[in-house]
């Protein structure tokens, strides 16, 4: 996102009670983790009057670890929002491409996964060799990035640690994977934010943008659907080693037929929304994390085998996508003495659970020998768990296995505002740091 964003940050209000939680208003972002300890404390069921799926429904804030997991474990009682949509619009019958407002993903699935079965064939088809299990393949190619990243400013001295790698790092490498012209990385940046603009500049829990912020942002995801159509035109002409090549050739065992245009181009739009600024925001906090707490980077340093439980704690304490309002009930449903009626909405603050007391032990600290770490509610769990997952933490991991070799410390420098971004990300919007190089 862009770094100067016009956000306002004057409601800027650390809150002291209850009443005074509000995860979702103009600078709510900086005071999230206190909120946190207050929700833990009084309200693990968090009831946003009137926000509801249903009309007549209220929100609910989930904030707690084992109440997160389980409703991400059941659809039949908790169904995804999207699935819903998904349901009406294939009922509906239309051609979903010529529905105004409609991204291309959410096109995508209507032939290519409407129902969970294929939802999985979809995953372990066409998007895991590339992304999920299969995203070692991309191994060489991360540490040639994160070193020629590195290359641009390690005889200087000081970096804008956000722009200059952690938000460089996913952008380059997504790009390699997809076949992306590297010349067009500018392009890649405008679609990714035009793609996430909800969850950056939208309201509320549920992430609403105006009828005007709406348009804006189908101008620029029009130009993103077209781009990408004429690179799936060149890739049938000129097949290369890339995932839209790959896309172009694969037989989809489900159809038992290839893909076709505007299918590929909605697989592009998911890796493209989720690929890009959720590992900047881990990268950028675990920098974070490595210069405030004493001993770590040291610890790494001597003992590279530690780097994963590293980058899973990062993930857990500061994780990237704080909360996505993604699942409704289908029934009434009681948490914690809480009724929650059918057809409410509900907010899954997997920020919070990752803190939760009662699942972790000491759950600020950052441990590398904690036990089963990456049970961590960052990427969600059950079927509809981050397929990108593998991806991020091997690029999590080559991030900081290059600057462990290259540099031998980091530290803040005098100008830092430490401000985040709006929306429901952990955005910092820049880390001007010096460094010695090793
Ligand atoms: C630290 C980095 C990341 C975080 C924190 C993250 C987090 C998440 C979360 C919480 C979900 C929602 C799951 C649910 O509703 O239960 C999700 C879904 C998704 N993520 Fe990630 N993600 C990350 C990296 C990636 C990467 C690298 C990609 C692509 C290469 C990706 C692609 C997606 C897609 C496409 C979905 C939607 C589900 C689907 O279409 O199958 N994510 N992610």
């Amino acid at each position: 996102m862009d770094k100067h964003l016009n956000h306002n940050t004057s409601a800027m209000r650390c809150p002291h009670s209850l009443a005074e939680v509000d995860l979702f208003s103009p600078g709510a972002q900086e005071h999230w983790y206190e909120a946190y300890d207050i929700l833990h404390a009084e309200a693990p069921v968090h009831r946003i009057p009137g926000e509801g799926y249903v009309e007549g429904t209220d929100a609910f804030i989930l904030s707690k670890h084992e109440d997160i997991a389980m409703v991400v474990r059941d659809e039949e009682r908790f169904p995804v929002v999207g699935s819903i949509a998904l349901k009406k619009l294939i009922e509906s019958g239309g051609d979903p491409t010529t529905i105004p407002g409609i991204t291309s993903v959410s096109a995508s699935m209507v032939t290519l996964r409407p129902n969970p079965e294929m939802w999985r064939a979809h995953r372990q088809e066409l998007t895991d060799p590339w992304v999920g299990p299969g995203a070692s393949r991309n191994e060489a190619m991360i540490h040639r990035e994160a070193n020629w990243l590195v290359d641009q400013w390690i005889d200087s001295g000081n970096v804008e640690f956000v722009s200059q790698y952690a938000q460089a790092l996913p952008q380059r490498v997504m790009a390699n994977i997809l076949g992306w012209p590297i010349s067009d990385l500018t392009l890649l940046k405008r679609f990714g934010d035009g793609c996430v603009k909800p969850f950056v500049y939208g309201s509320r829990h549920n992430n609403q943008l105006t009828a005007e912020e709406t348009r804006s942002q189908f101008e620029v995801l029009d130009k993103f659907k077209n781009y990408t159509a004429e690179l799936i035109r060149q890739k049938r002409a000129q097949p290369q080693d890339d995932m839209i090549t790959f896309l172009t050739q694969v037989e989809y065992s489900p159809l038992a037929r290839r893909l076709t245009d505007v299918e590929i181009n909605g697989i592009v739009y998911a890796m493209v929304i989720g690929g890009l600024e959720t590992t900047q925001y881990a990268v950028a906090e675990q920098m974070q994390l490595l210069i405030e707490r004493e001993g770590v980077w040291d610890e790494l340093k001597r003992d590279r085998s530690k780097l994963r439980a590293f980058t899973e704690e990062g993930m857990r304490l500061r994780s990237p996508t704080q909360g996505l309002s993604t699942r409704v009930t289908s029934r009434d449903e009681v948490f914690h003495g809480v009724k929650i009626p059918k057809g409410s909405w509900l907010h899954l603050r997997w920020a919070s659970a990752n803190l939760d007391p009662d699942e972790w032990d000491c759950p600020l600290e950052l441990k590398l020998d904690r036990k089963a770490g990456s049970r961590h509610l960052t990427f969600s769990q059950g079927a509809r768990v981050c397929p990108g997952a593998s991806l991020s933490r091997l690029e999590q991991v080559i991030a900081w296995n290059t600057l462990l070799d290259r540099i031998k410390s980091f530290a803040y420098a005098p100008n830092n505002p430490f401000l985040h971004q709006p929306g429901i990300m952990l955005g910092i919007l820049e880390l001007n740091l010096t460094f010695e190089r090793a």
